[in-house]
């Protein structure tokens, strides 16, 4: 058994993360709400995907609004990257804490699903914009710091057959209204928005009706939430 958030845990689940019903099911849906916040790509716009894992992304950014950008992510795991290599994503592997890429030179900084992993999130919101240009869009969602989000998606999540031990750390789940200073301070400010599973889809894909289910966007925060900002 290793430790609580040990990203150690995504290469156990390398062979999960394109399985529709896999103990990554949620990612998927999630990816598609993360892709409707993309701006259009003009020109080739470098799209930068902080712990990109099996690269889910990938096929959202085929959109033909989206088709134009050069899809790089960055993540910790070496075999979530050779994954992502096979979905078309130029891969790096590095942390997000210490981003190896430049200043400035990203269009759009994508986090999903990583600042509730990270324990030091004022570095993780830092190195993201850091590397974003001016006018760039850093677009993100995570998971929120209340009892009831811990309750969901740790205590009774952990106790589904498909959903795996020890992935998060509840701890370590992010305030909205930090993650705003947080990027305002640093040049962002960032619209925030709840998200929550469409209830109909959960069921339907529970009885093998639906392969996706559909996220909702909703003013409430206080579970999933997702942000998205231009840099001054
Ligand atoms: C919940 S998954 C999210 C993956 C992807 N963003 C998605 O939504 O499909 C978390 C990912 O973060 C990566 N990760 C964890 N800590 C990291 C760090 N400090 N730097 C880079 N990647 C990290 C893990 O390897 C894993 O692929």
């Amino acid at each position: 058994m290793r430790p609580r958030n040990d990203p150690a845990q995504y290469d156990d689940l390398v062979a999960e993360w394109w399985r529709p019903r896999g103990a990554f099911a949620a990612l998927h849906w999630l990816a598609v709400a993360r892709a409707q916040l993309v701006p259009p790509a003009t020109g080739m716009p470098l799209l930068l995907d902080l712990a990109c894992g099996g690269g889910l992304l990938a096929p959202h950014l085929l959109a033909p609004h989206l088709a134009g950008y050069r899809h790089v992510g960055v993540d910790i795991g070496d075999l979530a990257t050779q994954v992502a290599r096979e979905h078309g994503v130029t891969t790096v592997r590095g942390d997000v804490l210490r981003l190896p890429v430049r200043d400035v030179c990203a269009d759009v900084v994508v986090a999903g699903e990583i600042l509730e992993h990270v324990t030091d999130l004022e570095l993780a919101v830092s190195e993201a914009i850091r590397v974003l240009k001016p006018g760039g869009t850093l677009v993100c969602d995570t998971l929120a710091d209340t009892w009831l989000c811990r309750l969901l998606l740790v205590t009774l999540a952990e106790r589904l057959p498909f959903v795996p031990k020890g992935i998060h750390d509840g701890a370590l789940f992010v305030d909205p209204a930090r993650l705003r200073a947080l990027c305002q301070e640093r040049g962002v400010d960032l619209a925030i928005n709840g998200l929550r599973p469409r209830v109909r889809d959960v069921l339907r894909w529970v009885v093998h009706q639906r392969e996706d289910v559909r996220m909702v966007s909703s003013r409430w925060t206080g579970a999933v939430y997702q942000g998205v900002g231009v840099k001054r």
